[in-house]
């Protein structure tokens, strides 16, 4: 499988957004990863929705819209709206409200013609979302806790993505996005695919890096 890669504007500069966007596009990203955050599911605030409808007029890119909030239902309609590609909800944010509110969720992303996943923590087991891959257009394993960029990947969640990937192949789903998210960088990404990611995000890999085009071309290859 082809591998993307999905630089996290996270780590960008907010005042130079505009132009970071064109960079990134003619960089050869994939996708632009919009790490959401509310300051409650995780401790930072970060932006909503008017960011991604600012971006979305830029770029042909995926807008991948990770939400990191409580109760992502009655967010989601904000988010189609602004022109989100694929919005992802965390398991967790889900479950502490009922059993079926994740199920939920993913339907009425989808009901917004919007592609769907399901995001897990680091410590949840990859199989508590099993139930859901067959409405997921993507699944994401975190391998930080949420929160903050330029964190340590935890090697743990290498056998997830293992699980992630075979499962997908048994239910008939062998081409499955599975993303990636957290201390991803130019030395373990190979591994990261090799274990059956195809989607990678990266923050200050990216970022922090003298040349952003060489990064994202290195992550890839
Ligand atoms: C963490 C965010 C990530 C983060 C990745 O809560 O979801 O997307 O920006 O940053 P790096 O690649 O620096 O770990
Ligand atoms: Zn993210």
């Amino acid at each position: 499988m082809t591998t993307k890669i999905a630089p996290s504007i996270l780590s960008a500069d907010f005042s130079i957004m505009g132009e970071t966007i064109k960079k990134l596009e003619k960089s050869g990203a994939d996708l632009i990863h919009c790490d959401v955050m509310d300051g409650s599911f995780v401790e930072p605030i970060t932006f909503g929705g008017q960011m991604i409808k600012n971006i979305r007029p830029l770029t042909k890119l995926t807008l991948d819209a990770h939400l990191m909030i409580e109760h992502p239902k009655t967010q989601i309609k904000f988010f189609a709206d602004a022109g989100a590609d694929i919005i992802t909800v965390h398991y967790k944010a889900c479950k502490k409200i009922s059993d079926t509110y994740l199920e939920e969720t993913l339907k009425l992303i989808k009901s917004y013609g919007v592609k769907c996943g399901a995001v897990v923590n680091p410590d949840v087991p990859v199989e508590n979302i099993f139930p859901v891959f067959p409405l997921c257009d993507m699944v994401l394993l975190m391998s930080v806790y949420p929160g903050y960029g330029g964190q340590k990947f935890i090697s743990e969640v290498m056998e997830k993505i293992k699980k992630a990937r075979a499962y997908a192949v048994q239910i008939g789903r062998p081409e499955m996005d599975i993303e990636i998210d957290g201390g991803v960088t130019l030395d373990n990404a190979a591994e990261i695919r090799a274990a059956g990611a195809n989607v990678l995000v990266a923050g200050s890999a990216v970022f922090n890096a003298p040349d952003i085009k060489a990064a994202i071309q290195k992550l890839k290859a």
